[in-house]
């Protein structure tokens, strides 16, 4: 297989791409995220099309031979980019796809010097909080009770950039 065939390719998301997404979301959450588009009125609070539609959201997508392989949703803020929504395809699962999504996001927060990354996963989901070590962040926190859902509990990872040292000062 060539090189090419295989490269990952990390775009903006588009209105075409949320069929994919959709079947990817519902596949990979206990509680997915809804689409909110026409059918289902304004789009409901905490749906694709409602963050998306926030001033600071944004979506990216990684492409695989053509096909959407992952996605991730998130919020540029004054101090920190906070990764609301983040996913890979299944069937093409640790082959570097979030790591690559993971860098390109560390790249946005070196071009704005002292952002950090932030991210909350529930504290059930064992294989995400070994991802985000594995790339680098760390737990700093929980969020009890409230995340994803009521009654739940939730893991707070960071990282800044390139800069481990920043992270332990943090952290202390
Ligand atoms: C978490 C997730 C995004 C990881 O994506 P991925 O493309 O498979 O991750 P990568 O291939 O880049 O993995 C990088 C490293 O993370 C670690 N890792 C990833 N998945 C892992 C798993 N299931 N178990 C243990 N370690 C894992 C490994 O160290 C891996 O490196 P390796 O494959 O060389 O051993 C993917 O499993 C997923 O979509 N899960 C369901 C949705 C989800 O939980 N999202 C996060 C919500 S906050």
């Amino acid at each position: 297989m060539s090189e090419k065939r295989n490269a990952i390719y990390i775009r903006w998301m588009i209105r075409r791409d949320m069929p994919e997404i959709m079947d990817i979301e519902d596949d990979s959450f206990e509680f997915p995220w809804r689409l909110g588009d026409e059918k289902e009125g304004r789009p409901p609070k905490g749906s694709f099309l409602a963050i998306l539609s926030e001033r600071n959201a944004i979506g990216m997508v990684a492409e695989i031979d053509g096909r959407i392989a992952g996605y991730m949703v998130y919020v540029l803020g004054e101090s920190r980019i906070e990764l609301l929504n983040f996913a890979v395809r299944r069937d093409v699962r640790r082959r570097g796809i979030g790591r690559a999504m993971i860098d390109k996001l560390r790249a946005t927060l070196s071009r704005r010097c002292g952002k950090w990354l932030v991210v909350f996963t529930d504290e059930n989901n064992l294989p995400a909080q070994l991802f985000f070590r594995a790339v680098g962040m760390r737990a700093t926190g929980i969020e009890i009770g409230s995340w994803p859902k009521e009654g739940r509990n939730a893991i707070r990872f960071v990282c800044r950039s390139r800069e481990p040292a920043a992270v332990k000062e943090a952290l202390s």
